[in-house]
């Protein structure tokens, strides 16, 4: 048989580094995870029975493009009533988002503004979409290194993509750096994507966003899949330029429809359910985390936010010290499936206590080769 034609944008991506860790471990007996991306608490009751309700109660149809009118105008209210009718719309959760926004803002050729490390769709949807990813790198504390952003801008650069709280690195970028940020951007012109998917989980300082000082031209990304563990739920919302967003949802017509319509009734719930006690949890859990590597010598930023921590890996490369962990049963990732180096790994405390502490045992003992 003659080979598939396939796209040649099928050639710039390639499968998750993620999946190929989860294909390692596919033959071990009692891993210890912490190698996953999303909460280790189930989605809040109250939620589940109004997901339950509104199936029951057949609303199980289409809902407009943009959304369900209600949760448009409940969420605007969680902004203030900032947004203008047409200026938010209802996505299939933040990855939805990304995908119009990318749609609707990039053209082969064109660059973005991408941190490095960063969360992995940034780069592989910039590809899919022929533009360029150009990276803001952030090590090694994951600043955000405003002189090296602005150097980096160029005729060709359309977007910077802010991801805070980050995933890999836990960095909560401050008011005041967000607020320096705008004003480069300002000045050049470009839109900021403003990846805000982990907002609640926020453990030393109050959550900041660029939209509250570059707000004409800030696509904020939002959703419920982290902060009410809604991840197979696919509900996110984008809000920002009118321009901007009626575009993306144009292509939402012809892509997604519109994102899934029991969850979005749902939604409505989850803004009422107070998170607060999972948040302080997770603060916990990152101390632990993180005072049990600095206590085994490793070499590590304390994040402040999201559930992951990004240590330097103690010796080799990347690869070869999580293959280790693997060995040992301990499932971690690469650090090089969210960066263009290979110098760390990405832990994920969204797990059990003693999930945390066994995987610390592991990592005690292999700090040194
Ligand atoms: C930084 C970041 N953005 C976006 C997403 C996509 O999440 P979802 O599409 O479930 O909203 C993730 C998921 O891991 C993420 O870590």
């Amino acid at each position: 048989m003659s080979k598939i034609k396939l796209a040649a944008r099928a050639g710039k991506t390639d499968i998750s580094g993620i999946r190929k860790v989860f294909d390692l471990a596919a033959g071990l007996k009692n891993p210890i995870n912490l190698s996953i991306g999303q909460p280790d608490f189930d989605v809040p009751e109250t939620i589940r029975q109004k997901a339950c309700e509104a199936i029951n109660g057949k609303l199980n149809s289409y809902t407009p493009t943009q959304g369900r009118a209600d949760l448009l105008a409940a969420l605007n209210a969680k902004h203030g009533n900032n947004y203008q009718s047409g200026e938010m719309i209802i996505t299939s959760a933040v990855s939805g988002g990304l995908n119009l926004s990318f749609l609707a803002l990039l053209d082969e050729g064109d660059e973005v503004l991408i941190p490095d490390p960063y969360f992995v769709m940034y780069k592989q949807l910039a590809l899919m979409m022929g533009a360029k990813p150009v990276y803001y790198d952030t090590y090694p504390d994951w600043k955000l290194p405003l002189e090296k952003i602005e150097s980096l801008i160029t005729s060709k650069t359309k977007a910077i993509v802010i991801g805070s709280p980050s995933n890999p690195t836990g960095v909560v970028y401050s008011a005041d750096e967000l607020k320096a940020l705008a004003t480069i951007l300002d000045k050049h012109d470009i839109i900021a994507i403003s990846d805000e998917i982990y907002d609640i989980f926020c453990y030393d300082q109050e959550f900041a966003s660029i939209a509250d000082y570059y707000r004409d031209r800030t696509l904020l990304l939002k959703g419920f899949s982290k902060s009410h563990a809604m991840t197979g739920w696919r509900l996110g919302y984008a809000a920002g330029p009118k321009e901007l967003v009626q575009t993306m949802a144009k292509f939402q017509q012809f892509t997604f429809v519109c994102a899934p319509s029991i969850a979005q009734y749902a939604g409505l719930e989850a803004l009422n359910v107070d998170m607060g006690k999972y948040v302080a949890e997770y603060k916990l859990k990152r101390d632990k985390i993180y005072n049990g590597l600095i206590g085994h010598g490793y070499t590590v930023e304390k994040p402040g936010g999201a559930f992951y921590i990004f240590p330097q890996v103690p010796w080799g490369t990347d690869e070869e010290f999580v293959a280790k962990c693997i060995e040992n049963q301990l499932l971690v990732i690469p650090g090089s499936v969210f960066s263009e180096k290979h110098t760390h790994f990405r832990i994920s405390y969204a797990a059990s206590e003693e999930t945390i502490e066994r995987g610390l045992e592991v990592l005690g003992k292999l700090v040194k080769q």
